[in-house]
């Protein structure tokens, strides 16, 4: 099953689609949304980003009817190197829809889910950097306090980690199950969550360094678009919507559209209810 684009109808209101305009989709994924604009407006250039091969390559693949679709194996935070490879000085919209996909999560090997066995990975793109793994077995205590509680917002994490330090010099975490498993023994008091979610989040952002990138795609659209142009950013915590936020309201050379953000709709959130987290903020370039 594919990836259910969030937000899709307000996405395409936002990005206010001109004919004949360049768009990217900064986080193509698996096409959902890029489908949507693609379908609502025959006559724009989309160019769709993503970090991870696997969605780029089936996200081509999906999209091959559209001529006026390029799909770039790229993250956003290279959006005006990509953007000059094509030879594009600027462009009319741009959509970021921050955090993972569906897929990824479903996919086991991928390691995001604490659900699904796995290895600890959780990179969006398996080229580069560090894995969970490789964080969670050897960061010092310290840095690991700071990831959980800067990162996973989980209060007092010193507790935690210290259990973690003293179960991984015996024996290495290596999977997913594992390590939730050995979390929620850890958490006695029941919670509506799985006590793993935001121990998994914490790692997933400091595997892929996302506050840092996120911010770093923001400053690239910001650049990359045209006078009046639009970014449209989707995210799915408070981390990752307080950066957009801010964002927006220092940078003189954007206005917000969106005083508060918009979240989905009573329709959508019966067909979809994994999109109640979504959160989407607009603005245009003056
Ligand atoms: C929520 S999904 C997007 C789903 C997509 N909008 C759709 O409708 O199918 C987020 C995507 O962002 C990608 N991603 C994460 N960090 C990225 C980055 N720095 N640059 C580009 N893509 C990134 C992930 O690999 C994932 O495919």
């Amino acid at each position: 099953m594919a990836h259910y684009p969030v937000m899709k109808e307000q996405v395409l209101n936002w990005l206010n689609l001109r004919d004949g305009g360049i768009y990217v989709d900064a986080t193509c994924g698996y096409g959902g949304h890029s489908r949507y604009l693609l379908e609502a407006d025959k006559n724009i250039v989309l160019y769709g980003l993503d970090k991870d091969a696997d969605a780029v390559k089936s996200a081509s693949r999906e999209l091959a009817g559209f001529k006026n679709f390029k799909a770039v194996h790229s993250g956003y935070e290279n959006l005006d190197s990509v953007l000059k490879g094509e030879g594009i000085e600027n462009v009319d919209g741009i959509l970021m829809d921050l955090g993972f996909s569906t897929n990824q999560i479903r996919a086991g090997e991928r390691g995001f889910s604490f659900q699904t066995e796995g290895p600890l990975d959780m990179r969006y793109d398996r080229r580069e950097g560090l894995t969970a793994g490789e964080i969670i077995n050897t960061w010092s205590r310290n840095d690991l306090v700071w990831i959980f509680e800067n990162c996973g917002e989980i209060k007092k994490a010193g507790k935690f980690v210290d259990r973690i330090v003293e179960r991984r010099r015996k024996k290495r975490f290596e999977t997913t199950v594992e390590l939730a498993d050995f979390i929620k023994q850890l958490c006695r008091h029941k919670t509506k969550i799985h006590p793993a979610t935001k121990f998994f989040m914490a790692l997933r952002i400091a595997a892929n360094n996302e506050t840092e990138v996120i911010k770093e795609g923001l400053t690239k659209a910001a650049g990359a678009l045209k006078k009046k142009g639009r970014l449209v950013v989707i995210s799915f915590h408070s981390i990752e919507d307080r950066i957009v936020k801010r964002f927006f309201r220092d940078n003189a050379e954007l206005e917000a559209l969106t005083k508060k953000p918009l979240t989905a709709d009573k329709k959508e959130l019966a067909e979809n209810p994994e999109s109640r987290s979504a959160k989407l903020r607009a603005c245009k370039k003056v």
